[in-house]
């Protein structure tokens, strides 16, 4: 098996597939596809265990692959499905589409399952942590944007799915990150505050 063939594969269809789809969440095409998978390989190599690396980046790389914007619940299941697709039509093994397919089903279970496998808790961490720090603040607006909200709707909004998100965290790094850029979202949601409040 050849696995950087299998990578570059997965990425040129999963490029592919955002540039076409226009009801794809604002906030989940590829570049949050892209900076899971570097997240979640650096996550890998520091926690220095035993990692099927292919398998991780290519969940990562598919973990939001049918995403339309205002189908949140249900685009686990949507990607699952997409992704299975992708992956037999470039011959990717059964036995590893099946091991990709539980990671993705596990990716957005916040307490609702218990997350079985190395791989499985290192993209929901590298996932989690996208969601986080500037990046995730611009992601959080621009799909609330696209949803419709105000922006005080979206900061409600974004309050509720960090408290839901942030206990479930898998890795003692991923909590470590995730901490450092809690802090500056809380800041920013201060002086969001503070601006709203005492303006004259
Ligand atoms: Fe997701
Ligand atoms: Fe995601």
């Amino acid at each position: 098996m050849n696995a950087p063939q299998y990578i570059d594969k997965v990425m040129e269809k999963v490029k592919n597939i955002f540039e076409n789809s226009i009801d794809q969440s604002v906030a989940h095409r590829w570049k949050h596809a892209y900076r899971v998978m570097r997240r979640a390989t650096i996550l890998a190599e520091q926690l220095d265990e035993e990692v099927d690396l292919e398998i991780l980046q290519i969940s990562a790389l598919l973990h939001d692959i049918d995403q339309p914007f205002n189908r949140k619940e249900e685009h686990v299941k949507r990607s699952i499905i997409k992704a299975e697709e992708i992956l037999e039509e470039i011959g990717y093994p059964k036995d590893r589409i099946l091991k990709v397919l539980d990671i993705i089903k596990q990716h957005s279970s916040e307490g609702k399952i218990d997350i079985s496998t190395r791989e499985a808790k290192i993209l929901f961490d590298a996932d989690k942590l996208d969601g986080v720090g500037a990046i995730g603040i611009a992601r959080v607006f621009s799909l609330c944007g696209q949803n419709g909200l105000t922006p005080d709707e979206a900061i409600e909004w974004y309050r509720k799915k960090i408290e839901k998100a942030s206990p479930f965290l898998q890795t003692s790094i991923g909590r470590r990150i995730a901490e450092e850029k809690l802090r500056y979202v809380r800041e920013f949601f201060e002086k969001y505050y503070d601006e709203d409040k005492n303006i004259i």
